[in-house]
This record gives structure tokens, sequence and C-alpha cells, in this order.
């Protein structure tokens, strides 16, 4: 064997024995997918969404994951910004193009993602650029988010109308959408006829009683949790998305471990960051040795095709929130190691893919529970795994600097 072949080789096994992780390389590889798409796709609305395969299917402005695109864009462009690449300029034109399709629902009142559909875009647009437009988006947003608050309930609907007096639906990812309200609160931000306390009071309510509600003894989550709207009375707990009423759906898990993290880092108080870290360590102390969790840590199925690494991205991003947030070594310690243990099986195969006949760089998603991997519900690429892997990737560049 040639000589530089050899050195090549043995610098590539140093590498992987070391364990480093290529940031600029998945970043990159990331990159490429997501330029492919919009070099692709003329209608700039045309959000993506799932895949199996090559090729994206799309959502419209008005479904929950269409910020999660623009998002990444927003995270690429940070990226070619701290990396001085040559085309900076047409990372951010693509990603406010991409952001501009979603103004409209800035008034939207019919769900509760907006914290998902216009932090992600537009709030990133205004950190990273400090343009107005942005920022007075994303005010208007949480404004409208908070007209599915009802202070008999003490939570913010998230499914379902304003006004439907006969059920009133809260699920555990309702926790991500709490940011933009603390946001908005502090940046000029107001309730319909209120004060920018409303906004805020109305997120620490809703943390308190999901914290309330939504966990067991042992720390795990419910999914959803049904109320009565005129008394705020619990009548049901189950799940939409995970195995069994009484399991623990991953994804809603690490919604938990995400949300109270970001409550704890807007609002200064403690008892969120505890929340967080008892969440994490139910989620910690059930992962299997590759670090990326079944759909539900009740699921018997074994195999990649019933994981769900879009948990495993977005809890590894709340795992350096906590790490950067806590005051205490030993939690530093942990959850960095914990974020970098993750980080490390993401970006390697088989759950990162550079191949083009994959639409997303990270493989083996699940939007749902399903014992049929064939099915669109599981082993599939969804559009918020990429962000949340371009979050950790730039959370752990950030922090290796
Ligand atoms: N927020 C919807 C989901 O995680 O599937």
């Amino acid at each position: 064997m040639p000589l530089v072949l050899l050195m090549t080789l043995a610098g590539a096994l140093h590498a992987a024995d070391s364990g480093a992780i290529d940031v600029e390389r998945c970043v990159l590889a990331t990159a490429h997918k997501l330029a492919a798409y919009d070099a692709a796709q003329a209608d700039k609305t045309a959000y993506p969404n799932e895949a199996k395969g090559a090729r994206w299917s799309t959502v419209a402005a008005k479904d929950w994951v269409s910020g999660f695109y623009p998002g990444s864009l927003w995270y690429v462009y940070e990226f070619a910004r701290r990396r001085h690449w040559p085309d900076q300029e047409g990372w951010r034109q693509r990603a406010d193009t991409w952001t501009t399709g979603l103004t409209a629902e800035q008034l939207t009142t019919t769900n509760h993602d907006l914290g998902f559909m216009l932090m992600d875009s537009f709030g990133q647009g205004f950190r990273l650029t400090g343009e107005p437009r942005y920022q007075s988006v994303v005010r208007q947003a949480a404004q409208s988010l908070a007209k599915r608050y009802r202070p008999e309930v003490g939570l913010i609907r998230s499914w379902g109308a304003i006004d439907d007096l006969k059920s009133y639906t809260v699920i555990i990812d309702n926790m991500m959408n709490l940011e933009l309200l603390m946001w908005a609160s502090s940046h000029g931000g107001r309730t319909q006829d209120g004060t920018a306390q409303d906004l805020r009071k109305i997120a620490i309510n809703h943390a308190d009683r999901a914290a309330r509600e939504f966990f067991r003894p042992d720390h795990s989550t419910y999914h959803v949790v049904e109320l009565d709207p005129r008394t705020g009375a619990v009548l049901r707990k189950h799940t939409a998305q995970g195995k069994a009423d009484d399991s623990c759906w991953s994804r809603g898990q690490t919604w938990a471990i995400y949300g109270f993290a970001a409550m704890y880092e807007a609002s200064g108080d403690r008892k969120y960051l505890e929340q967080s870290i008892q969440a994490a360590g139910f989620y910690l102390a059930h992962l299997p040795a590759d670090h990326v969790p079944p759909s539900d840590f009740s699921s018997t199925l074994a195999g990649l095709e019933f994981k769900d690494s879009s948990a495993a991205a977005i809890a590894c991003c709340a795992f350096f929130r906590i790490s950067r947030l806590s005051d205490d070594p030993a939690i530093q310690t942990r959850f960095r190691q914990a974020a970098i243990d993750t980080l490390r099986s993401l970006t390697r195969a088989p759950y990162f893919s550079d191949s083009p006949d994959k639409a997303s760089a990270l493989l083996y998603q699940a939007r749902n529970y399903s014992p049929d991997a064939n099915n669109r519900l599981t082993n599939t690429s969804l559009i918020w795994g990429d962000y949340y892997l371009l979050e950790a990737l730039l959370a752990y560049d950030a922090d290796s600097r």
C-alpha cells in the first residue's frame, strides 16, 4: 500500500478511535441537502416535511413543521458566518426567502405550534440579523398564541378551536412554544388587551401546571392531558403518538426536557431546571447503548427502523443547554458528556447520511410509535431531525471553541 494511503488510513482510524466529531463535514453535508431542495423547488412556500427516500413530501405554511426548513437555513447561515464561508450571503437570502413565506402565520390562532413555526424562522432571523421586521412577526405570533390560553385551565390549548367548551386538549410538546411567549414578553410583546407581563404569566402558569399534570412519579411523561375547559379539571391522560397511554413516547419526553430547560433559561427559576434534569434522568436511564431511543420506551421492537433519532437530536440540544446553564460542575460534566455521546452517534453511520438517496442527513426517525416499519410513521426522514441536529452541531462547535 502506498505510504500516503497508509498515513490517511491511520489518520482516519485515529479519528474514529478518539471519537472526534467532524462538525464542518456534517454541517456541510446537511447544508448540501438543504441547498439542493431550495434549488429544485420553485414554489418557496412548499415546506419539506418527511421522506422515505430522496424526495421530501411537502406541507403548506400552516403546518406545524413549516419553520424547521427556514430554521435550518438560518443555522447554516450562522455556521457560514462563523467559518467565514464565501457564500454566507446566499445562505442568508435562502433563509430569508423561506422565512418570509411564513409571514401570514403570525395571525394563526388555530394551533399551538407558533413557537416551532415562528421562533425557529423569524426568531432566528432576528437573532442573527437584528432586523426589526423579523421581531414584529414574533411579537404578533406570541399575541396570537396567547389567545389559546384559558385562565380556568391554566394551560395553553394544544388542539381544537379556541372557543370549544366541550373539550380542552394539551400535549407535552406545547412546552416548546413557551419560549416564544417569554421572548416576546421581554421584547415589547403584548397580549391583545394586556401587558407584556401577561405573556410571561401565561408561559409560567402553563409550565407550572404542566409540571404537575404531565409527569409520573418516575419522571416519565404522559403525551396528552384532556381537561374540562370550564373548570380545568383533568378528565383523562393518554397518548396519540406513543405505544400506550401509560407508556413514555420518547419524543414527548425530549420535548419536556428541552422545554423546561428553555423555561429555566428564560425565567431564571431553578425549579424548571430541576424538572428538566429529572425528565432527562428518566430518558438517560432508559437509553440503549447507541444513545438513540426507540420511538417509545416501552417498545419491544428491535431494530433501527423502530428508533426515533429525532428524539435523540432534541435531547442532545437540551443536554448542551442544561450543561451551559447549570452552575453545578457535576451536572455540567454529566450533561456535556451525554450531549457529546449522543452527537457522536448521530453523526456517524447508520444515523448520518450524506447520500443523495436520502432527503435528510439524519436517518431512522419516527413520527409516531408504529410496529410497521414500512408505513410512513416510522423508519423515515423528518425535517425537524435535521433542524435539531444542526442546532446540536452548532452548540458543540461553540462549546469546543
Ligand atoms: N409536535 C408534534 C410531534 O412531535 O410529532
